[in-house]
């Protein structure tokens, strides 16, 4: 194995941010996953993937495993679906086109989402009306200890907005080494429900789109204002989108009659953080190099020399902010490492 030292992070997160690690080896198959958990010297171990969802706020001290296992295959096929086994490593939006050019739908609506296919289910990754969820058959996942493989179904992942087993109970246990998905041939379901996509898409004058039409929509909302990591550094939403009770969202309703929302049950809704973090005044705001995304306020970035802790004082301070003047509380969807 080659196990590589003080290796910089920095281009292995899409923050940006400068983080080293003390022990760093890359990982291209089953076999070398097995033999790097086996190593005895290394007591502690770092899973790393396409590290789009993380805030580093430190160097690690750990054994960096950077997951980077490649490998599609069709394990079955008929004339209406394809099931699809995606190594962790691919690349999402990578998988989304190699999808699309196939004619396989199902994974238009979230194109251009960052990261690996591993990390996916750990979020439930979504957008634009579509989770992860709803294509997901299952996952292979190496338990961290026992070095085992264990296939989990999608009931067993307990997905949730933003969230999963692996997020929970699994947390520090698995690594997810392939994802099975379930694809669409023909009959496509297609989501252009939501409000952005069908706006895009009468603008572009597309009245029955087809699933490229959809990823190309998709394509050019996120574009228009989600900034691109490789030009300015971010984890996509920083915050999750808080799910509030009828009380109060009535009392928000009423001082704010245009707020938008989801309604998700008769005493749920979910307010989107962007919106609260905006009306308190601090889209585009800046402390040093740390910044709210002046095109979307639930997104923090790196305008470039921004530390870890830096990205992580101004979420506090936003986080503050919004509790102060709605009295919600939100949280971090990013995965901060302390
Ligand atoms: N809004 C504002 N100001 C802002 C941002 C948003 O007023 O600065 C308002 C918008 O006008 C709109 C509403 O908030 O009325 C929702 O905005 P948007 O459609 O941009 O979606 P979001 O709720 O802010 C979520 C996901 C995104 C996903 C989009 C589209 C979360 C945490 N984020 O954002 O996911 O792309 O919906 O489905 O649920 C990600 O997870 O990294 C991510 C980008």
């Amino acid at each position: 194995m080659n196990i590589r030292q003080n290796i910089s992070l920095k281009s292995y997160n899409t923050f940006g941010v400068e983080a080293n690690a003390r022990f760093f080896v890359e990982i291209n198959s089953l076999d070398q996953l097995d033999m790097a958990l086996r190593l005895k010297g290394y007591p502690e171990k770092f899973i790393l993937s396409g590290g789009s969802n993380m805030l580093l706020t430190r160097d690690l001290e750990a054994l960096v495993l950077y997951i980077n296992i490649k490998g599609k295959t069709i394990v079955s096929e008929n004339g209406d679906t394809v099931v699809l086994k995606v190594m962790a490593g691919e690349n999402w939006h990578q998988l989304v086109l190699w999808t699309l050019e196939r004619g396989y739908g199902g994974l238009e609506n979230m194109s251009l989402i960052p990261g690996n296919t591993g990390t996916a289910p750990i979020q439930n990754i979504g957008a634009y009306g579509v989770e992860l969820k709803d294509v997901f058959e299952g996952c292979q996942a190496m338990d961290i200890h026992n070095r085992s493989l264990r296939y989990f179904n999608r009931e067993e992942c307990k997905f949730g907005y933003r969230d999963s087993y692996f997020k929970n109970e699994g947390k520090g246990k698995y690594i997810i080494v392939s994802v099975t998905l379930r694809l669409s041939k023909a009959n496509h379901n297609l989501n252009t429900s939501y409000g952005a996509i069908e706006a895009e898409l009468s603008q572009q004058g597309v009245d029955e789109p087809t699933i490229t039409d959809i990823s190309k929509a998709v394509i050019s909302i996120r574009q228009s204002k989600l900034p691109d990591p490789d030009k300015l550094g971010n984890s996509g939403s920083f915050f999750k989108n808080p799910i509030v009770d009828f009380k109060t969202f009535d009392r928000l309703v009423k001082k704010h009659p245009n707020i938008p929302h989801y309604q998700i049950s008769q005493n749920s809704y979910k307010i989107p953080a962007g919106w609260l973090i905006e009306q308190c005044g601090l889209k585009g705001k800046r402390i040093g190099d740390a910044g709210v995304h002046e095109k979307q306020a639930l997104v923090l970035v790196n305008h470039g020399g921004a530390s870890g802790k830096e990205v992580l004082d101004l979420a506090y301070k936003v986080m503050a902010h919004v509790k102060e003047t709605f009295d919600i509380a939100i949280r971090p969807e990013v995965n901060i490492i302390k």
